[in-house]
């Protein structure tokens, strides 16, 4: 069974991130329940994660890691096998505590798919994940055209405070699961089949 990971790009106090997450997240299980058999899907808050500015002193792709806070990162990271990254916009980019994330591991990332969840400003954090398609690249993630973008969030809160989604923000993270889903299993057979032949 492969296992998806929806991180949490912001680290800030009063985020409107773990909103979004939640809601993204409760899509994500009802896709799960419609498909037996298909990945699992698990959030991860970048928050708990306490990473400090990078710290190692060898690069993530020489595999030797010192800290155990690169140890427990490398293993949650390393235990997936497909992602979304859940990320604002900051000044027309994404956060520095996400791309601190990114950058701490290699191996880690190599061959599995993502895709981006985004909010933000008139732009709904679209320029935010165009940065980021160009730096998963790097690190050898395959990035998924079907998104989730949402603009002026602020404006789809209720009387009570609770956040809204459009009917068309619901259908794009269903079709962004679908793609993700179909990918992440189909990358978890070659990965199975590159190992083989190493
Ligand atoms: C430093 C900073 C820069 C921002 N720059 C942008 C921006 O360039 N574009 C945008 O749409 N929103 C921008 N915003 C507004 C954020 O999208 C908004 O604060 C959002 O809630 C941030 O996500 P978070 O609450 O999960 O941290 C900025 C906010 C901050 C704090």
């Amino acid at each position: 069974m492969s296992t998806i990971k929806i991180i949490i790009g912001s680290t800030r106090p009063g985020r409107f991130a773990s909103t979004f997450a939640k809601w993204l997240t409760t899509i994500a299980k009802e896709f799960e329940a419609a498909n037996p058999g298909g990945p699992r899907f698990e959030l991860v808050d970048l928050a708990d994660q306490k990473l400090p500015l990078l710290d190692e002193a060898v690069p993530a792709n020489m595999n030797k890691y010192e800290h155990d806070h690169t140890k427990r990162w490398s293993k949650v990271v390393g235990e997936a096998d497909g992602f979304v990254f859940v990320t604002q916009e900051y000044n027309h980019g994404y956060s520095a505590s996400l791309k601190n994330a990114i950058d701490y591991l290699f191996y880690e990332w190599n061959n599995k798919p993502v895709a981006f969840a985004s909010y933000g400003g008139a732009a709904g954090g679209a320029r935010a994940v165009e940065q980021l398609r160009e730096v998963s690249g790097e690190v050898k993630l395959f990035d998924i055209r079907e998104a989730v973008i949402v603009p002026n969030y602020w404006t789809q809160f209720d009387a009570s405070g609770a956040f809204n989604a459009t009917d068309d923000q619901a259908k794009a993270a269903g079709a962004m699961f679908q793609a993700l889903s179909f990918w992440t299993d189909e990358m978890k057979a070659s990965r199975a089949r590159l190992a083989a032949k190493a």
